[in-house]
């Protein structure tokens, strides 16, 4: 497994953190106000309350918090698959709110990484197959694509298992498959639930040196909810998530 540099483009929108300000314009992703309520039955469950968070071009982002807290119902939101009840959530300049739903999955296609708590690979496609297609929804032809996922698969760990559909690989082996997914297009910003949740430490830590080296070649900006020390640690900033508002820890000491 190597960290090199694994693709020469820098995303469309990933502009350089260095210099950049609190204007607004240098945050990949903002989410102003935000509440998200669940209906249940007569009453309404209040996950997260007029909550604030942003993150610029280039940053690292490590969400913490208790099980039950929300923490994946706030990356649920930051990646438009979800809508708030209240505020609004922006990434790369757009409004998911003003989007229409193909606009929605255009925008999160080339802006947006998702690593899904629960993976939600495609069962009858292989690990090769899972990787490379948001690059063919992107518009890569097959043997870019291809590549592409290959490359990715390779930096995971996973270079003799492409040909594997998900039931044939392990839970550590289809979390990084899922992880290669996200990281493929070069997006802006990648979204991660507990990505190393099932890794060995030795695993999560060639998969930290990836975000590492993505981070620093690309600029792609992280936020990442996990309950691994190590891996908030060295993000740029921690926040907790506690009675749905997320507050700042201090800074990491990286
Ligand atoms: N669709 C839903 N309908 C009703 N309640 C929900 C729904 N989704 C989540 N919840 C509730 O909202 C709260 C936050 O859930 P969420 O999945 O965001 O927590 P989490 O912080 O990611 O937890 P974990 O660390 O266990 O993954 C939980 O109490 C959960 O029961
Ligand atoms: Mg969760």
């Amino acid at each position: 497994m190597t960290t090199d540099i694994p693709f020469n483009e820098a995303p469309e929108g990933a502009s350089s953190a260095e210099g950049s300000s609190s204007a607004e314009g240098s945050y990949v992703l903002q989410a102003k106000a935000v509440s998200r309520d669940y209906q249940q039955g007569d009453s309404l469950l209040p996950v997260l309350r007029d909550t604030n968070v942003a993150v610029k071009a280039g940053e690292k982002l490590a969400v913490v918090g208790v099980s039950g807290s929300g923490k994946t119902t706030l990356l649920n939101l930051l990646g438009g698959l979800d809508d708030p009840t209240a505020g609004t959530v922006t990434v790369c300049g757009a409004d998911w709110q003003g989007l229409g739903v193909s606009a929605r999955a255009k925008w999160r296609n080339q802006h947006v990484g998702f690593v899904y708590q629960f993976h939600h690979l495609l069962g009858e496609f292989s690990a090769l197959e899972n990787v490379a297609l948001p690059c063919l929804i992107g518009g890569a032809s097959v043997a870019e694509a291809q590549q592409r996922a290959e490359e990715l698969l390779g930096k995971v760990g996973l270079g003799d298992r492409l040909k594997h559909k998900p039931s044939e690989l392990s839970g550590g082996e289809r979390q990084r498959v899922a992880i290669a997914r996200a990281l493929v297009t070069s997006p802006s910003v990648v979204l991660m639930d507990e990505p190393t949740g099932n890794l060995d430490p030795g695993t999560a830590g060639v998969i930290l040196d990836l975000l590492l080296t993505l981070n620093k070649t690309l600029n792609i900006s992280f936020v990442v909810v996990t309950h691994d020390p190590a891996i908030a640690a060295r993000m740029d900033r921690q926040v907790n998530l506690i009675d749905g508002q997320l507050v700042e820890l201090e800074a990491a000491v990286v």
